[in-house]
């Protein structure tokens, strides 16, 4: 597993089953497919750590947000990073930018890239079909990595031809703040997280407790940050509701994979959470 603090993955040691001999890539031009909370988050990593970042997206409007959204969080750590020297912090905010272009078409760039990070929707059939297409146009050297919050990384690399250069890279939300990335096989953190996460829902559906009172309980009795419900708000209703649709598909009988109404009521409705403007609680 690898522990990464606001670093980058700099380079990949790759080992062919075939001739069992390991090749070191050296990572310096990145793609990040899915402009959305977390492809955003990595492509401001991979930038600030100097490597090169095409950051892709369905449409422009999507990637103006992206952007926006990666200098505000930059500036924000430039003025905590760069508190004695502001010019340097503008420096740092002007040249991790420089290092972004945004394109709308994933199989135009990554020709030329080290390695691809996919970060689209929690759902199997559109990863493997995004990276079949990929499969295609991607250098032979060129690995593949998913930033899957549950799927088995075998499924998704088994829709291309290079299962040997194909890896799980799994970030935090928000990336630039979050010191972990899970890159061993059977995640660990949302395996009990996302249960967690549900079972709040649960105590909830049932009337035990409002969810305030159970935010304001985990956050003063267990210490977390946030507390369930502005978590999962935080994390987004659709991308838990994958997360445990694709579990409970596996795993039918186990309670700590049954779906839940009210959120899948949500998903419904398009609350999606924070980046909604409205989940469990409202954001303006
Ligand atoms: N970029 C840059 N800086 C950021 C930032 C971002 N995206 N988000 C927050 N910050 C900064 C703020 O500016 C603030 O800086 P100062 O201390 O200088 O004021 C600092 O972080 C703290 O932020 P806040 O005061 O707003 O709030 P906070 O103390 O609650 O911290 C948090 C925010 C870091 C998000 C914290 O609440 C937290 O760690 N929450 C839990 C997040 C978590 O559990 N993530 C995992 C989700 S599950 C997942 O990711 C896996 C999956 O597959 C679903
Ligand atoms: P999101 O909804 O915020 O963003 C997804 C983005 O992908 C959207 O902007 C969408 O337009 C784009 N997209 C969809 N299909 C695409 C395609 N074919 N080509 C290019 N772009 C496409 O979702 P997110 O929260 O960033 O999650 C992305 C992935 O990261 C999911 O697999 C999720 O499980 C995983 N993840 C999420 C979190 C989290 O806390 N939200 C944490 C870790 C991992």
């Amino acid at each position: 597993m690898a522990f990464v603090t606001r670093q980058f993955v700099r380079s990949v040691s790759s080992s062919s089953t075939a001739s069992a001999t390991a090749k070191k890539i050296v990572i310096k031009h990145v793609a990040v497919i899915g402009g959305g909370l977390m492809g955003a988050g990595i492509a401001q990593v991979a930038a600030a750590t100097g490597h090169t970042v095409v950051l892709v997206d369905q449409a422009e409007d999507i990637l103006a947000k992206s952007k926006k959204g990666i200098e505000e969080s930059l500036k924000k750590i430039a003025k905590k990073k760069f508190a004695e020297n502001p010019q340097a912090g503008s420096e740092f905010v002007e040249k991790t930018l420089s290092n972004i272009s945004t394109n709308t078409d994933a199989a135009s760039v990554v020709h030329s890239m080290d390695l691809v990070v996919e970060a689209i929707v929690e759902n199997l059939k559109v990863k493997n079909e995004l990276f079949k297409r990929l499969d295609k146009f991607a250098s032979e050297h060129t690995i593949f990595a998913s930033n899957t919050s549950s799927l088995q990384i075998t499924s998704i690399a088994n829709a291309t031809t290079r299962q040997d250069r194909f890896a799980g890279l799994h970030f935090f939300n928000p990336v630039p703040m979050m010191k972990l990335v899970e890159d061993t096989p059977g995640f660990i953190v949302n395996r009990l997280l996302v249960p967690y996460l549900m079972e709040a829902v649960r105590l909830y559906e049932r009337g035990d407790a409002s969810k305030e009172d159970i935010d304001i309980a985990m956050k003063l009795g267990a210490g977390y940050p946030m507390g369930p419900f502005e978590l999962l708000d935080y994390v987004g209703l659709d991308t838990t509701k994958f997360i445990m649709d694709g579990w409970h598909e596996m795993d039918t009988q186990n309670p700590l994979f049954q779906p839940s109404q009210s959120v899948n009521k949500m998903v419904a409705e398009k609350k999606l959470g924070k980046k909604t403007g409205e989940g469990f609680y409202k954001y303006k």
